[in-house]
């Protein structure tokens, strides 16, 4: 740990390029040094591991985004629990976090994976604790959750302190048992990125224009 810890001082965040352009969509890195690997992005950070340490990912704030205080101190609050990661470490605007060898459930309808319900059930669980703990669940959606073997988890808790409440999980739920578990499961379908996008994009514009919580 002592040694990654270095190495993200003196290689990794000299060279890594983030920008946020838009508050509401995913960052855009534009350069990271080898042997880095990018696992993923989200609206705050680039998700990247080292090949020597394959068991932690280091997730690292653009630039100019907030909340990496607040994400430090929901990982304090959630301990360990099998649902969620852990935070092993954490630096100036970036954490060592306990890797999670999963697929998102965007990518899973991407790639055609089914999601059973037993998933949506561990999820339902993994907030009920977050509630436990004194947290607010907040922006649980597609990408933010994954299966790991054959387990429901939470990949992304940035936003749990927030007060506001947050009908993402809820929303999700009800397209899952109205649309997908009678519907889509029962197609061999692969969504497109671009259509997965689309509904994104127009689940994000009603829940706005019913003046429902969208940050
Ligand atoms: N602990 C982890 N293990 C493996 N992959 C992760 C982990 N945390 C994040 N990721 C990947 O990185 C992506 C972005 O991380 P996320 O925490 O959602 O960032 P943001 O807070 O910017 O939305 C996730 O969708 C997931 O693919
Ligand atoms: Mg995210």
């Amino acid at each position: 740990m002592h040694n990654l810890i270095n190495q993200i001082h003196c290689e990794l965040l000299p060279q890594i390029q983030l920008e946020s352009l838009e508050p509401h969509n995913p960052i855009v890195v534009h350069y990271l040094p080898q042997p880095w690997q990018l696992l993923g992005i989200g609206n705050y950070a680039a998700v990247v591991s080292h090949p020597d340490y394959g068991n932690l990912v280091v997730k690292i704030y653009a630039p100019g985004r907030p909340g990496f205080e607040e994400e430090v101190e929901v990982y304090r609050r959630l301990g360990q629990h099998p649902a969620f990661s852990e935070c092993f470490y954490a630096g100036q605007g970036f954490l060592i976090l306990k890797r999670l060898q999963g697929v998102t459930l965007y990518d899973c309808m991407h790639r055609g994976i089914k999601i059973l319900p037993s998933v949506i059930r561990d999820i339902d669980q993994a907030l009920h604790y977050a509630r436990s703990v004194g947290l607010n669940p907040h922006d649980v959606h597609g990408k933010n959750l994954m299966i790991a073997q054959e387990k429901g988890l939470v990949v992304d808790v940035s936003d749990f302190l927030k007060l506001e409440a947050c009908s993402a999980w809820e929303d999700l739920k009800r397209a899952y048992y109205c649309f997908y578990l009678p519907v889509l499961s029962r197609l061999p379908m692969r969504f497109p990125y671009r259509l997965l996008d689309l509904i994104r994009a127009v689940y994000r514009f009603y829940r706005r224009a019913w003046r429902r919580d969208l940050d």
